[in-house]
């Protein structure tokens, strides 16, 4: 495989001054963001009227969870089109609509890309099935024969990661590879025709005016020589802590840097960003050398615990791990693969990105805009998932009658029961699906979110929707905030973390007591919580509590 060396100079001095290196970006989930039509399921039209409440938040840039044809087998992350809008979604002209709006409104819009799989009803895969085993259709998937005397056994021991066998056998005998759900046949990557594919689809989407893409398992695309077994180690247990036959191989890279040469053929500044699980963030910076891709999602700071120790040793790897690459740090909370944080936060043991229970709301809620606070005062990027400005909680009572993820019915996957951070978000404190749309909900809402509306939340300046605004504003306007690559420590107590930038400094109170600490000079641009009383050069730090000082 082509090691990487560092990249003309030219290369660097770009990168250091994109957009992106700094930027807040929103993750839209289109079903669940906001419904024109009323068929209960969220559409570009809605997405697009929607756009000035984006802009107004003040994020950067918009990314979109896939919205091609798909048939829905995993929301859309199964594409039977990439250069198609699911009609459930709307049409090319909508989508045409929606970058022009956003682009107006001086917005960003990132689409996601997903080249590790398509659908089982992609044409290339019904052919594939269609003309059987040694056709050249075939060869764009993994076919193989099974093993034993009649073939009856999948050709490896690799499970999917929505849990059993990532192998499923067809009418003629043959197996085929499945990473995710048996509609998700995996491509091969080794094979010309799909390199192409995607290098076209790549500019049909930057032909229409985007500006980058979120690669979806951006780490999975090539897999090692021969398919080798694992040899019968606990799969789950080893993903994402070991290296594996399917993920992150070297390969991948050649990919991205073709993509790297296409996105600059481009003006404007487009970027790419990995979604890349890794076993270590020195993995994770591979995939953002200068010739790569420009960011990946930072997950072992959204696996991050809330404990002082633990934020801190992931802020200081984050940070030393992009240096020698020149690729700024990302920051993300939440997603729609993961419990939404402020749910995460509301238990007082330490659990992981996946759990059952809603815990201690007020705690979670609390520890949540603390959270928010520290991740935006970090150099670099950060992602914020739709609904977390509006302090929603996952909703972890959903009937099991109304699931649609389809890591919960093939059980004991990594993922599952990913429908909680999914529910549709509320717009008005009544009416039809909380505003989300003249129908009704695709998923139901839990009675709490008219509460948690944006109307509600709107000009209340105790709520999390005007933290939001006014940290997003803050971060604007003031020139050590989300600059640069590195931050100072400051002394500080046991639980409490406190670091500076320039005239900035940020202190978050990890702990659930008041702790007093030395008063940082200036004043007090935000807090998450209750603004911390000081006097006598002390200032006492409420629990649970993240604020911003500037000199
Ligand atoms: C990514 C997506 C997830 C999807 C999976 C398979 O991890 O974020 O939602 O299920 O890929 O495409």
């Amino acid at each position: 495989m082509t090691q990487h060396t560092a990249l003309p100079e030219t290369v660097g001095e770009a990168r250091a001054t994109g957009w992106w290196r700094d930027a807040v970006i929103y993750q839209v989930y289109p079903r669940s963001f906001a419904d024109a039509d009323g068929d209960g399921m969220g559409d570009l039209e809605g997405i697009r009227s929607r756009l000035p409440y984006l802009a107004e938040l003040g994020v950067d840039a918009v990314w979109l969870s896939p919205f091609y044809a798909s048939p829905q087998a995993d929301a859309g992350y199964d594409v039977a089109d990439y250069r198609a809008i699911d009609p459930m979604f709307g049409t090319l002209l909508d989508a045409d609509a929606l970058i022009r709006d956003a682009h107006e409104l001086g917005l960003r819009i990132i689409v996601d890309l997903v080249p590790n799989h398509s659908s089982d009803q992609h044409e290339w895969f019904q052919r594939a099935l269609r003309e059987g085993p040694g056709s050249p259709a075939r060869a764009r998937y993994h076919f193989r024969p099974g093993k034993g005397a009649d073939g009856s056994q999948p050709p490896n021991d690799w499970e999917s990661i929505f849990g059993g066998p990532a192998w499923t056998r067809v009418e003629d005998g043959e197996w085929y590879l499945h990473l995710f759900a048996p509609e998700q046949p995996d491509f091969n990557w080794e094979h010309p025709a799909v390199a192409d594919e995607f290098r076209s689809i790549l500019r049909f989407w930057l032909d229409m005016g985007v500006d980058g893409f979120r690669v979806d398992v951006a780490h999975g695309l090539v897999k090692a020589e021969g398919l080798p077994d694992l040899g019968g180690a606990d799969q789950l247990k080893l993903l994402g802590s070991d290296a594996m036959p399917f993920f992150d191989q070297d390969g991948v890279h050649d990919v991205y840097r073709s993509w790297r040469k296409i996105l600059e053929e481009y003006d404007g500044d487009r970027i790419a960003v990995a979604e890349a699980w890794t076993p270590t963030v020195e993995r994770t910076a591979n995939y953002v050398r200068p010739d790569e891709l420009h960011q990946a999602f930072n997950f072992q700071y959204l696996g991050t615990h809330w404990d002082a120790a633990e934020l801190r040793s992931v802020i200081d790897n984050s940070l030393e791990a992009m240096r020698p690459v020149g690729a700024p740090a990302t920051w993300v909370l939440s997603n729609h693969d993961v419990t939404r944080h402020a749910t995460r936060f509301a238990h007082d043991q330490h659990l992981g990105t996946q759990i059952r229970d809603a815990g201690d709301r007020a705690l979670g809620l609390r520890r949540a805009r603390a959270a928010t606070l520290l991740m935006l005062a970090l150099p670099g990027s950060a992602y914020v998932y739709q609904g977390e400005e509006l302090g929603l909680p996952d909703v972890t009572d959903l009937p099991d009658e109304v699931r649609q993820d389809p890591a919960y019915f093939r059980g004991a996957g990594q993922d599952g029961f990913r429908d909680g951070c999914r529910v549709p978000i509320p717009w008005t404190t009544g009416g039809t699906s909380y505003g989300f749309g003249p129908g009704g909900s695709w998923l139901p809402q839990p009675e709490v979110w008219g509460s948690l509306s944006v109307e509600a939340q709107t000009g209340d300046p105790d709520s999390t929707l005007e933290l939001y605004r006014r940290a997003l504003a803050t971060r604007r306007e003031h020139p050590d905030l989300g600059a640069g690559e590195s931050v100072a420590w400051v002394d500080a107590p046991e639980g409490v973390l406190v670091l500076r930038r320039g005239a900035f400094v940020c202190t978050a109170n990890v702990t659930g007591e008041p702790v007093r600490i030395p008063a940082p000079a200036g004043r007090v641009l935000l807090a998450s919580g209750e603004t911390p009383a000081v006097s006598g050069g002390e200032a006492v730090l409420a629990p649970d509590t993240t604020v911003w000082w500037s000199e």
